[in-house]
């Protein structure tokens, strides 16, 4: 085996990572540093856009000092990305005149509405596979055109440039040569025609934003350009990109038509390929690009839960009925079931497929005997019912049965959970051995467009699982199934009565 390595740089929500991978698909080494989050309003959720370069180059810096590597040893370097969060800089002095407004943030809710009230959803959902909502970036560069000072005049004079972070970061990397996104991260946009895959001079101006802001939209997976020597010394080709769950759905290797992934963070993400054509949802779920390789597409059904891993925090900060995350599954298997509680932890309203920014929280169900077990299982329960919901509208759109999901994420080592998900799917749940499939997504990328890997087929035998949840036979969920649905509905009717 070659002493050669793919470096994978992870840019997420909360932290940017780097870490290295050997031709085995190994990690060598890993660093990582948390980075600010800035809540200027309520809803409104920021970034520092500088601050997002510094960290990512340091911990990219970190793991090269730590390894004493010889920078011509890495054969590559893949990115992989916070979706949606964007960031608009001026051309000429190369620097951001707004923080980055990260996806989370709500500002744009009510302009969202007014488009969509214009009758623009049928045919924005037909081009881009989204729905009109605040979480893209359309909206959100909008927003930063009309009330940042000066920024209208430098957008129509096309000095400004926008970007999604990984946009950012190869412009950062190559010294301000490079303007260019990928297929995956320009599908989160609301502005690329997911069929031609270019830029769609409707909907731009619709969104009334100047098609000169725009980088150049490439494929997922090939020699984008080379760091500068101010970077590294030695130049290293930037050769893969992927926002992080469409990375995530192709580190796990599902690259079938039919597999399926889901990210247990603090939200959950399903992705299943549904192929080399776009299927539209008729399910509220979104269409969207996983990756283009070569010449071919490979498009995605999405579907995400704003609330996984989170409840957990929540049971530990704000209940405090465990001091640590993990005590959690101990307390849940200290009882038999939930004894007819039902938590839908809906705090920042419902994701897929209920798209309800209205609904709250609530628990169903409650008795004189409910207890801090019951809630910890209720919790746990509904993150495996929030997926099912999912998995269910994925299936009634691509008219297919779902054969296996493979997981990733913190929440998969809590084996109570996993079971469950398996059993009330009456699907096999599988946890490969090596978690970090996004950064993994992003080196295979990017491998394989420098020829480090030859092909999938080598890919598939780097993936290895770790352990298998199977059915449990005599399980039958039909009614709690049935009383997890009232219980959202009752979610959806608290917050519109
Ligand atoms: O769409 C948002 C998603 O890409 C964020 O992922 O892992 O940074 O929370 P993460």
């Amino acid at each position: 085996m070659k002493k050669e390595y793919i470096l994978a740089l992870d840019q997420g929500t909360t932290s940017s990572r780097a870490i290295l991978f050997s031709q085995k698909g190994e990690i060598v080494e890993i660093a990582q540093k948390e980075f600010t989050q800035i809540y200027p309003k309520s809803g409104w959720v920021e970034h520092d856009a500088q601050e997002i370069w510094s960290t990512q180059l340091a911990v990219m810096t970190e793991v090269i000092a730590k390894t004493k590597l010889k920078l011509e040893a890495i054969k590559a370097i893949g990115i992989t990305n916070q979706r949606e969060t964007t960031i608009v800089w001026n051309k000429k002095t190369g620097k951001p005149i707004y923080n980055a407004i990260v996806w989370q943030d709500r500002r744009t809710a009510d302009y969202c509405k007014k488009i969509a009230e214009k009758g623009f959803e049928r045919i924005i959902q037909e081009k881009t596979g989204l729905l009109i909502d605040a979480y893209f970036s359309a909206s959100k560069i909008n927003w930063i055109i009309n009330n940042v000072k000066g920024a209208k005049q430098l957008a129509e004079k096309g000095e400004l440039a926008f970007g999604t972070v990984d946009s950012w970061l190869v412009y950062n990397l190559t010294n301000g040569e490079k303007h260019i996104t990928d297929v995956s991260n320009a599908s989160r946009t609301l502005l690329l025609n997911i069929h031609t895959l270019q830029w769609d001079k409707e909907l731009l101006d619709i969104f009334e934003i100047p098609e000169s802001m725009l980088p150049t939209v490439c494929s997922s997976s090939e020699v984008y350009g080379h760091t500068t020597q101010e970077i590294t010394k030695v130049q290293v080709p930037i050769a893969g990109i992927a926002g992080d769950q469409q990375a995530a759905l192709f580190g796990q290797l599902c690259t079938q038509k039919g597999m399926v992934k889901n990210t247990y963070g603090t939200g959950c993400f399903l992705l299943m390929n549904i192929g080399k054509k776009p299927v539209i949802s008729n399910n509220k779920l979104v269409t969207t690009i996983a990756w283009k390789i070569g010449k071919e597409v490979n498009y995605a059904l999405e579907g995400s839960i704003f609330i996984g891993g989170a409840v957990v925090q929540w049971l530990r900060d704000e209940l405090g009925i465990i001091r640590k995350s993990h005590e959690v599954e101990k307390l849940a298997n200290s009882v038999p079931d939930t004894n007819g509680v039902y938590l839908i932890p809906a705090f920042s309203g419902l994701g897929a497929p209920h798209w309800n920014a209205e609904a709250r929280g609530t628990m169903v169900g409650l008795s004189r005997g409910s207890n801090a077990a019951h809630i910890a299982r209720a919790s746990l329960e509904s993150i495996a019912y929030q997926t099912y919901d999912i998995l269910k509208a994925m299936e009634a759109d691509s008219s297919s049965r779902i054969k296996e999901l493979r997981v990733d994420g913190g929440a998969t080592q809590n084996s109570f959970l996993m079971q469950f998900q398996a059993d009330i799917l009456k699907t096999k749940v599988i946890r490969p051995a090596i978690t970090e499939t996004t950064a993994m997504g992003a080196a295979f990328l990017a491998g394989l467009a420098v020829g480090f890997w030859k092909d999938t087929k080598e890919l598939q035998a780097l993936w290895e699982e770790d352990k298998i949840f199977a059915p449990t036979k005599s399980s039958k969920y039909g009614t709690q199934l049935a009383e997890w649905k009232r219980a959202t509905e009752t979610a959806k009717f608290w917050a519109n009565y």
